[in-house]
């Protein structure tokens, strides 16, 4: 099936609830609006509904039946208030709770947090910073992940060729163990688009083939990996070519169950995961929908300023889609 239709399959109807901070956004406002149309999800808008019916207006998007909840008017602005100091455990007073509070992304990461909606879209305005750092520090990651990171899907052709990349946005330069974690968070994450997981640990050297400090950080990783999650088809390290072509597998890692078929691309550190899906997505034309962020308790999603009507659609599937992993 096609992705985003298998996507929207798993979603239609099921009334999931996605805070959307950046009610204000034009492109945020179209696309809520399209996929509430189509019932795949049900948009919470949060801010000023004045603010949010004058923009709606300009887009010609009719808000009747949009949930709209304004921080300044909140029926649970207490109980969010108290539920953040605790989550904080002395890192804020309630005084600072109170500011804190009035910023959209940490009051759209409370009402996930708080079961009001599954889960959070931003970014179209605000930085990777500002719209991540709310959910690292109160929804945080969860049991046995000691790190959020950011996953690409690498989409090309009519027959959607797919791959996963990570981490390609978070972690600048992860230990063997946080890299073995974003290794086993990515094989679920790659489930979540049909996509067979075969992971490779990807290095400059394969098999033993080359001798350094960075080398050995992978092939801990791989290590750990294995020992943590048994059941995912996972090997390192690997040069890239090692891990996708299958002649090249055959000379340089003939015994490696992974070796010439990897479907998950796992970058030992973030220039080259970020380089890597940047050079797919530039000289190899492949669609790169992301960063899709993995590790969390609940799923929070940040656009990239750049970001167009359909790209906030998209990546809204995806997090609604999300909130139905275990
Ligand atoms: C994501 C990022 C913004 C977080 O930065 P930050 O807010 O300065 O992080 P801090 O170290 O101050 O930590 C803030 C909180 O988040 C937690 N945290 C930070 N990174 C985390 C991660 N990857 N996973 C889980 N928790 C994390 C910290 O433990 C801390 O929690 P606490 O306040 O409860 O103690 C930062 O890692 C970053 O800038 N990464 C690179 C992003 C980038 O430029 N990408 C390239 C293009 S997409």
């Amino acid at each position: 099936m096609e992705l985003f239709d298998s996507l929207k399959f798993k979603i239609v109807r099921r009334n999931i609830k996605i805070a959307f901070p950046e009610a204000t956004d034009a492109r945020i406002l179209g696309a809520a609006a399209r996929m509430k149309s189509e019932e795949l999800v049900e948009p919470v808008l949060i801010g000023n509904p004045a603010e949010i019916k004058k923009a709606a207006d300009a887009r010609g998007v009719q808000l009747e039946n949009f949930e709209v909840i304004d921080p300044d008017n909140f029926d649970r602005w207490d109980e969010m208030v108290d539920a953040f100091v605790e989550r904080r455990k002395g890192k804020a007073t309630k005084e600072q709770a109170e500011k804190i509070l009035k910023d959209e992304n940490y009051f759209g990461t409370m009402l996930t947090y708080m079961g009001i909606t599954g889960g959070m879209v931003s970014g179209a305005i605000h930085s990777t910073g500002d719209t991540v750092r709310p959910a690292l520090q109160i929804i945080k990651t969860k049991p046995g992940v000691s790190r959020t990171s950011g996953a690409f899907l690498m989409v090309r052709g009519r027959d959607q060729e797919r791959y996963l990349f990570s981490d390609c946005a978070i972690n600048v330069n992860p230990n063997a163990q946080e890299l073995a974690e974003i290794a086993i968070d990515s094989a679920r994450t790659a489930e979540l688009f049909d996509i067979e997981p075969k992971v490779a640990m990807l290095s400059f050297s394969t098999k033993g083939s080359a001798k350094s400090p960075e080398v050995d950080k992978v092939v801990e990783a791989t290590k750990i990996a294995k020992e943590m999650a048994p059941d995912i088809v996972l090997d390192g390290e690997l040069q890239f070519d090692a891990s996708y072509v299958a002649n090249v597998a055959q000379l340089k890692a003939p015994h490696s169950e992974v070796a010439g078929k990897a479907t998950v691309f796992v970058f030992p550190e973030l220039q080259s995961g970020n380089i890597g899906y940047k050079i797919a997505q530039r000289l190899g034309n492949f669609e790169a929908i992301g960063p899709i962020l993995q590790g969390l308790n609940k799923p929070v999603s940040d656009l990239s300023r750049g970001a167009n009507e359909e790209d906030v659609y998209k990546l809204s599937i995806i997090t609604a889609a999300q909130t139905l992993m275990d």
